[in-house]
C-alpha cells in the first residue's frame, strides 16, 4: 500500500470518529478561549498602523461575500490598524480562484492567507508542495485544541503539524425544494432515490421539464457525489477513498447509473448557470429541487427568501443520517509578505466572535464547538444537530477525500460524461484516475 493510501486511511478513520466527537458540544466549557474577537489583541503579533493583510478566497457574492464581510468587520474592530485586502476571485467552489492561486504560488507571489478545504486539498496539495506554515503555535496560544472538534485536527495536520484554521463546517448532501411547487403537484419531499425519481416523474407529467435545477460543471460533480453516497451508502463511499472498495465494482456501476438517471431531470442550460442561478430556479418555482451545499441557504437568505415558506430542505434522498461534510479553512503562506498581519487575521478566523459573525450569514455552522445557538436559523440549528449525531463522510468536490490531482481527473471524466452519458466509459476513467493517484 502506498504512503498516500495509508494517509487516506488514517484520514478516513478520523472521519469515522467525527460524529461522536462533535456530539460533545459541551466541550466548550473546557475552552480557554475568550468570547471576544478571538483574543486577537493577545494572540496577534502586533501589526502597527499602516500594516495590511491580503486574504484570498472565492467568496464574492450570493451570501458568501456577506459572510466574509461580517468576519472582516470583526477583524476591523479587533485590529483597526491593519488594512484588509480582499483578493476574492469570483466563481463557485473556487474553480477560477484556485487557478489564479496556483499560478501565483507558482510565481512565488502568495497572498498572505488563503481559503483551502480541510482534508486532502490542504494536505495533499499545499502541504505536499511546502507552500504553507504550520500553525501549532497559534493553536497553543489561543487554546483552539479545546474548542475545535478533536477529530477535525487530523484532517488539517501532517507529521504532527497543524496547517490551517477551520472557520466552518458545510454540509454537501442537502436537497433544497420549493414547498409550493411540491404541494401543487401533490408530491411529498422524497426520502429515497426511488421516491425522488417518482416525484420528478410526477412533476414532469405535470409539465415541469426539468424538476431538478443544476448549474455549471462543478455542481454536476457535487450532484454525482451525493447520488453516489445515496446509492452506495457511507461505508462504500469511504471505501472508495481508502482503497477497500474497487472503482470497477458493481456498486459503483449502479451508483453511476443512478447518477445518470437523475441527470435526466436537470435543465439543458446548466453549463451557463451558477449555483445561485440554479437556486433561483427553485425559488421562482421553475424547478422543484436543487442539490447543493448549505451555502445555498446563505444565498436564499440574502435574497430575502423565507425558510419553510419559500424553500424547504432535507438530506439528499437516501442519505438521511449521513452528513457529507467539508470545511473551509485559512492558511498562513510560507514567506507571507505580511506575516504578523496574517496571524492577526487567522486569530480572528479561529475566534468565536469571528465564527459566530461569519457562519449565520454564510450558511454554515462554526468549526468551533461553542457556537452561540441563538444566532442561527432553523436550518443551521438542524445542521448542528445532524453534525453532532450523524455518520460523517467527506466531500470530493470540496477537497476532503481526494487531492487536487485526483479530483481534477474525476472532474474531466464527468465533463466527458455530460456529453456522452456512457456509464462504462465514465467508470473506466474513474478506475484510471484512482490508479494514477494512489
Ligand atoms: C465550496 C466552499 C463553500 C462555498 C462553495 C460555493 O467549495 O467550501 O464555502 O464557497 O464552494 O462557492
Amino acid at each position: 500500500m502506498t504512503t498516500k493510501l495509508m494517509k487516506l486511511i488514517s484520514l478516513l478513520a478520523a472521519l469515522a470518529l467525527l460524529a461522536s466527537a462533535c456530539g460533545s458540544s459541551d466541550d466548550a466549557s473546557s475552552s480557554g478561549d475568550t468570547d471576544t474577537a478571538g483574543g486577537s489583541d493577545e494572540g496577534a503579533e502586533s501589526s502597527g498602523d499602516g500594516a495590511s493583510v491580503e486574504v484570498f478566497s472565492w467568496w464574492t457574492g450570493g451570501g458568501e461575500a456577506a459572510g466574509l464581510d461580517a468576519m472582516i468587520a470583526v477583524f476591523a474592530e479587533a485590529d483597526p490598524g491593519i488594512t484588509f485586502e480582499n483578493s476574492a476571485v469570483a466563481g463557485g467552489a473556487g474553480t477560477n480562484a484556485r487557478a489564479v492561486l496556483a499560478s501565483r504560488l507558482q510565481a512565488n507571489d502568495p497572498p498572505d492567507s488563503w481559503q483551502g478545504h480541510a482534508g486532502q486539498e490542504l494536505i495533499g496539495t499545499y502541504v505536499a508542495a511546502d507552500q504553507i506554515e504550520p500553525l501549532n503555535f497559534l493553536y497553543d496560544e489561543q487554546g483552539w485544541l479545546d474548542v475545535m472538534p478533536e477529530t477535525l485536527i487530523p484532517l488539517i495536520s501532517a507529521d504532527g503539524n497543524i496547517y490551517s484554521v477551520p472557520v466552518n463546517i458545510h454540509r454537501a448532501n442537502v436537497m433544497w425544494s420549493n414547498p409550493t411547487v411540491l404541494a401543487d403537484a401533490g408530491v411529498e419531499m422524497p426520502t429515497t432515490l426511488d421516491e425522488f425519481i417518482a416525484a420528478m416523474e410526477t412533476l414532469k407529467a405535470g409539465g415541469m421539464d426539468a424538476p431538478l435545477a443544476m448549474g455549471e460543471q462543478w455542481t454536476t460533480l457535487h450532484l454525482m457525489e451525493t447520488i453516489m453516497l445515496s446509492s452506495m451508502g457511507a461505508d462504500n463511499w469511504n471505501g472508495l477513498w481508502d482503497g477497500s472498495v474497487a472503482w470497477d465494482s458493481a456498486e459503483v456501476t449502479k451508483a453511476l447509473e443512478d447518477f445518470n438517471t437523475v441527470l435526466g431531470y436537470t435543465n439543458a442550460d446548466s453549463a451557463a448557470l451558477s449555483w445561485q442561478d440554479a437556486g433561483q430556479l427553485v425559488l421562482d418555482g421553475n424547478a422543484a429541487f436543487n442539490i447543493m451545499g448549505d451555502w445555498q441557504e446563505g444565498f436564499f437568505r440574502e435574497v430575502g427568501a423565507e425558510p419553510g415558506v419559500d424553500y424547504a430542505w432535507s438530506a439528499t434522498p437516501g442519505t438521511e443520517g449521513t452528513f457529507q461534510f467539508l470545511s473551509d479553512s485559512f492558511v498562513l503562506a510560507k514567506n507571507a509578505p505580511n506575516r504578523d498581519a496574517a496571524i492577526a487575521w487567522l486569530t480572528v478566523a479561529g475566534s468565536s466572535a469571528g465564527q459566530d459573525a461569519f457562519n449565520p450569514v454564510k450558511g454554515s455552522i462554526p468549526a468551533r464547538n461553542d457556537a452561540d445557538r441563538s444566532l442561527y436559523g432553523e436550518y443551521l440549528l438542524s445542521a448542528m444537530d445532524d453534525w453532532a449525531s450523524n455518520t460523517v463522510v467527506g466531500s470530493l468536490t470540496h477537497g476532503v477525500v481526494a487531492n487536487d490531482s485526483w479530483k481534477s481527473e474525476i472532474d474531466s471524466a464527468v465533463g466527458l460524461f455530460l456529453i456522452d452519458h456512457d456509464v462504462a466509459t465514465l467508470q473506466s476513467a474513474l478506475v484510471a484516475a484512482e490508479a494514477a493517484n494512489s
